[in-house]
């Protein structure tokens, strides 16, 4: 495994990320798109690193492939099943080839804020979607956290008249490019990495997305501004392969699993602070926020809503009620 492991390395000239990996050890290649260091995902797939590199060492060595450097989310699943990477954390809106279940996530002003999303996910109808693509071959093993999704674009958003005809890119979602189009935009499927590109150079006149990456990836530099619609949530999946998962002995995966869930519980904690130092630091930027008054929000859930009624028979409305319960 580390001879292939190496070779794959020196052929994307990643070799210097493998010196902590010593023989014999096994190899955990983790592959994400965010930056390491001021992002809820970034700092937990850190952490995580950090963690068996210490705890596990002569057993396990974990390497970190951030800011889209190895794959984008929609390559790292099929890299996942091939055994290139053993780990990867896309965001739920990214699953739909292997899942509609995911929908439930997607779907505009489901989830109130990021408390009630964790209790939904903690519930039995939460933990059930964690299988849900198993059969498939790929195994969630925790949810991560990122939080409320906010609006921008080229021009100020306030109404959901001011998206009128406007691009936006959306995350690959089926549901999220149903959202665009209620509200009169044309949505664009594209690659987190892209997505700067696109809105400087017009391809694209506007996206959603979390504080933290329209900070991340500077965002906001070629946006008007962000409307704080928090219309929706942006959480991940931690994945791996069933057969990965399979292949490890006890004294690896035990320890492994023990680690990942005391992370994830230690880092979700924190999501909406990472999200609000971001939302700040966006501003200390020079760049322009802008809060709806509860009547303005209003709008946006009247506009966004009716777009349940064309994704309820692929998430169920048992799903949708249990996820709902949470709100109050
Ligand atoms: C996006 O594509 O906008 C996000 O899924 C990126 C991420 O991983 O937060």
């Amino acid at each position: 495994l580390l001879r292939a492991t190496l070779t794959l390395s020196m052929a994307l000239g990643a070799t210097s990320a493998f010196a902590a990996c010593d023989e014999g050890e096994t190899v955990i290649k983790f592959s994400h798109v965010t930056n390491t260091d001021k992002h809820p995902k970034g700092i937990a797939a850190t952490l995580l690193a950090k963690r068996v590199n210490e705890e596990m060492n002569g057993k396990a060595c974990m390497e970190i492939f951030p800011n889209s450097t190895l794959y984008d989310d929609n390559k790292v699943l099929e890299a996942l099943l091939q055994g290139d990477v053993q780990l990867a954390a896309p965001s739920l809106s990214k699953f739909e080839k292997f899942t509609k279940q995911f929908r439930i996530f997607d779907l505009p002003f489901m989830f109130k804020d990021i408390v009630a999303v964790d209790a939904f996910q903690a519930s039995d109808a939460g933990q059930t979607l964690l299988d849900s693509m198993q059969r498939r071959g790929i195994q969630g093993l925790a949810f991560w956290h990122n939080g409320m999704k906010q609006m921008s674009a080229n021009v100020p958003l306030i109404s959901p008249a001011d998206a009128n005809g406007l691009k936006f890119r959306v995350m690959s979602s089926d549901v999220l490019v149903a959202q665009m189009k209620a509200i009169g935009g044309a949505p664009q499927k594209m690659a987190f990495s892209e997505v700067y590109g696109a809105l400087q150079q017009g391809v694209v006149d506007g996206q959603e997305n979390v504080w933290s990456n329209i900070y991340g990836k500077k965002f906001f530099e070629v946006q008007d501004g962000i409307t704080e619609t928090n219309h929706g949530v942006l959480d991940y999946l931690v994945v791996t392969s069933v057969d990965w998962l399979d292949s490890l002995d006890a004294d690896v995966r035990d320890p492994f699993l023990k680690i990942l869930n005391e992370v994830t519980e230690l880092r979700n904690a924190e999501s909406f602070a990472v999200n609000q130092a971001n939302r700040q630091a966006i501003i200390d930027a020079g760049g322009k926020v802008r809060t709806l008054t509860p009547e303005e929000r209003q709008a946006w859930v009247d506009v966004m809503k009716p777009v349940w009624d064309q994704f309820s028979d692929d998430v169920g409305q048992d799903m949708i009620k249990a996820a709902q319960s949470f709100n109050s």
